[in-house]
């Protein structure tokens, strides 16, 4: 029941979606970033991996797509045109779109709505329509615009979002469009911008990976054939990447992503991927969840964990805070360095008027200027002859030691530091974490058949029972044929699933299917 109910309510979402024919199942491939950051992203490295993509059967299994993602580009030219750094690529892009081509894979490639990409390339901001025929000129197939250095204002993103989709649209060059905003709020029109939308921060390591499927949980009627929810990319386990996950929850979020309905972009090492990452991601029967043609994304139907609200995500870019943030941030700024500036003016007068100064000095002291003032009213700096400089030095530092100017010194640099302390406490607060709990997920397929995903995101073994009533949930109320799809094992008709999912990201993913 609640599954249809699911199916409904995904289909009503979808009216309106962005009509370009593609995406009609999760996009599958494979992206640069995680790979290589900025780091050795050459033409060469990405002809090597075109070939391997190929030679390891990727292709054949659906991983179509090769993505080079951000620091590709140089500069803006004089016409607004992107332009590609030349020693890592001399042949150009368009030469790099035909070797991929000829290997049978599209061509993926990256831009910001911002002034700026996040790793500080140029952006598309405003140049959205001279972009878009740049890359459809190339022969690309697929475009991720990200969202650094851009407004993080709902409307406006929306609207710059708009603006790169229709001038994709009016290139008339099939274009995938790959939001990557970061933020739940753009599920809701998602659909209407692109092909799929980033919802959370980047995924690159086990905690991101918690934070997105929480965060998906509640996003599934958003998303359906045409536009997907994208909780970010595949992370692999091999040492030599960027980032990396264990093996076993390599696995994990494999399954997790199948039953979530989610884009299956590889995010590691393809040139020395390691047999275990290569097993999971070549298992067709996982990759059959992925790619279900009926295109619902899958729920939670049981829970363990805490309740959980994402977050805005402006911190993954903190020039991008919303404005009362960023107002509250520069007002504590702005004071601290006020403060800062008042003090450090009252040290620098105190210290001129006791440059010279002998240390025993009878008389009043002035009380704003903490200088030995004679009875005269002059201070004896006035009167002191130019000292030699280690006598001047001296002489501070003995002002310094019985005036407490020390004292003075550390609360200014407690001031000068205090705005990026709070920002860094701000930051660690919002580091994402892993609860010790877990979920059982249950995804919609066609023909009547289900998967069901069994996670413990704990650090220990835990029971997970999925009984009548979780099957029941999942539109099977009696006996159904289980199969295993990990294990490539058939478990036969079974009436509830009851099995020991091992700790720190372990999972079992099934495809189950009503009793003949
Ligand atoms: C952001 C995106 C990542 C990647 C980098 C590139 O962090 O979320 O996927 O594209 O920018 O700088």
């Amino acid at each position: 029941m609640r599954v249809a109910v699911a199916v409904a309510l995904a289909l009503a979402a979808r009216a309106g979606a962005l009509d370009n024919g593609l995406g009609l199942t999760p996009q599958m491939g494979y992206s640069t970033w995680n790979d290589f950051r900025c780091d050795g992203l050459t033409a060469d490295a990405v002809k090597r991996i075109a070939d391997r993509i190929v030679e390891l059967g990727l292709a054949t299994l659906g991983y179509r797509y090769l993505n080079i993602d951000d620091c590709w580009s140089r500069e803006l030219s004089p016409e607004g045109l992107l332009v590609e750094d030349p020693l890592a690529f001399p042949e150009g892009i368009a030469a790099l779109v035909d070797y991929v081509h000829e290997r049978g894979l599209l061509f993926g490639i990256y831009t910001c709505r911002g002034t700026r990409t996040c790793a500080l390339r140029p952006g598309s901001k405003g140049l959205e329509r001279h972009h878009a025929a740049q890359f459809a000129q190339w022969g690309v197939d697929y475009v991720k615009e990200d969202s650094c250095f851009a407004s993080n204002e709902h409307e406006q993103a929306f609207s710059e979002y708009a603006a790169m989709r229709d001038a994709l649209n009016s290139t008339g060059h099939p274009l995938f469009f790959s939001l990557c905003g970061w933020n739940t709020w753009y599920a809701p029109r998602g659909a209407q911008l692109a092909n799929s939308w980033r919802i959370a921060p980047d995924c690159d390591e086990w905690a991101n990976v918690y934070v997105a499927v929480r965060t998906n949980e509640a996003l599934a009627r958003f998303a359906g054939p045409g536009g997907w929810n994208d909780p970010d990319m595949l992370v692999g386990s091999h040492p030599d990447a960027a980032v990396q996950l264990t093996p076993r929850q390599v696995q994990t979020q494999f399954n997790l992503w199948a039953v979530m309905a989610s884009p299956l972009l590889i995010g590691s090492s393809i040139l020395r991927m390691p047999g275990s990452d290569l097993a999971t991601y070549s298992n067709e029967e996982v990759i059959r969840i992925n790619q279900d043609p009926l295109g619902v994304q899958g729920v939670p139907v049981w829970s363990s964990c805490p309740p959980f609200a994402p977050r805005d995500n402006w911190w993954m870019a903190p020039w991008t805070m919303p404005q009362d943030v960023a107002r509250m941030w520069t007002r504590l700024l702005s004071t601290c360095l006020v403060a800062a500036a008042a003090l450090i003016a009252l040290l620098a007068r105190a210290l001129r008027f006791t440059r010279g100064a002998a240390p025993a000095v009878h008389g009043a002291h002035d009380p704003i200027l903490l200088a030995p003032v004679a009875t005269d009213g002059s201070t004896l700096a006035d009167k002191a002859p130019s000292p030699a400089l280690p006598r001047a030095r001296a002489a501070i530092w003995r002002y310094c030691v019985s005036r407490g100017c020390l004292a003075a010194m550390l609360v200014l640099l407690a001031l000068l530091s205090l705005p990026a302390l709070a920002m860094l406490v701000a930051i660690h607060a919002m580091k994402p974490r892993a609860e010790p709990c877990q979920q059982v997920w249950v995804r919609p397929l066609e023909g009547g058949a289900a998967a069901i995903c069994l996670v413990n995101f704990a650090p220990d073994v835990a029971r997970i029972v999925c009984d009548a009533a979780c099957l029941d949930q999942a539109g099977f109320p009696l006996g159904v044929h289980v199969r295993d799809v990990v294990a490539r094992r058939d478990m036969g008709p079974v009436q509830s699933l009851d099995m020991d999912v091992p700790g720190d990201g372990g999972s079992f993913l099934f495809r189950v299917s009503p009793r003949d």
